[in-house]
């Protein structure tokens, strides 16, 4: 069963959050070269939780880097709540990234010799809250995700799907307009890919974000209410599920 949400998706006059105008990747190995995008036009409303899936080498993770600001296209726009990412300098791109956006990132990406919690308060530190505050609301991000009982291990003493827990609540606890997934269950068995992509779509809805997740897992694909496949770096379909108001 899709995940329904809460959605302003459905309103024409809204920006945005995440659009992608014409966009065009490619990459140079040597003397070949790879269009890892060619043409690709995607727009991501307020709240809406988007499946970008498709074959391995369709773009998947090319797109989610551009949509990020992480990377730049050749050709076409990236527009952040309405913002043209090209028109931002480098340290404005770095701004944007740290207070509006959030990610996941298939290896964790968790800093090995921090405890949970102060994983999770590295997105604070870097916006300047002090530190009661920080821990507070690092905390309480950590009880959203099943995690109270784990303040205070390192990842090496997490399990795979608690250390993905971890990277869930660090990419939502300053409170981000968008989060980007990058196969966040890639490294995970079944039951503990539902649970993190459950806790994506649940805090997400409940706190307005928007959430884009690649995959490949065909049980993640089957929950979403919006799925973008891609196929040799274009937007093959673009379905919406019963799940979400029309
Ligand atoms: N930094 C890079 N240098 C060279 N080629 C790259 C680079 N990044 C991606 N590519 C190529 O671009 C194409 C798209 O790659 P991308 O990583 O976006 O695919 P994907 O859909 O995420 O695949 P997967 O499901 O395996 O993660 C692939 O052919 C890949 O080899
Ligand atoms: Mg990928």
């Amino acid at each position: 069963m899709p995940v329904s949400r809460p959605s302003s998706a459905s309103d024409p006059d809204a920006v945005p959050v995440l659009a992608a105008r014409a966009v065009a990747r490619s990459f140079h190995v040597g003397e070949s070269t790879v269009q890892a995008l060619a043409g690709v036009d995607l727009e991501v409303g307020e709240g809406e939780l988007v499946v970008i899936a498709g074959p391995s080498g369709s773009g998947k993770s090319t797109l989610l880097h551009l949509l990020g600001a992480l990377d730049r296209p050749d050709a076409g726009q990236i527009r952040i709540e309405g913002r043209d990412v090209a028109a931002l300098s480098e340290h404005g791109r770095t701004l944007l990234r740290r207070r509006r956006l959030g990610f996941v990132f298939q290896a964790f990406h968790l800093v090995p010799v921090l405890s949970a919690v102060e994983n999770v308060e590295l997105p604070l530190l870097v916006d300047g809250i002090p530190r009661r505050e920080r821990r507070e609301r690092a905390v309480t991000e950590l009880e959203r995700v099943g995690l109270a009982a784990r303040l205070d291990h390192r990842p090496d003493r997490l399990s795979g799907g608690e250390r993905q827990r971890v990277a869930v609540a660090r990419a939502l606890v300053h409170r981000p307009r968008a989060v980007l997934a990058d196969e966040p269950t890639g490294n995970l068995d079944s039951d503990n890919a539902l649970r993190v992509f459950d806790l994506l779509a649940e805090l997400g809805a409940a706190a307005g974000t928007t959430i884009v997740i690649s995959t490949h897992d065909p049980l993640l694909v089957d929950r979403s209410p919006r799925i973008v496949r891609l196929r040799d770096g274009r937007v093959e379909s673009d379905l919406r599920t019963a799940g979400v108001p029309a």
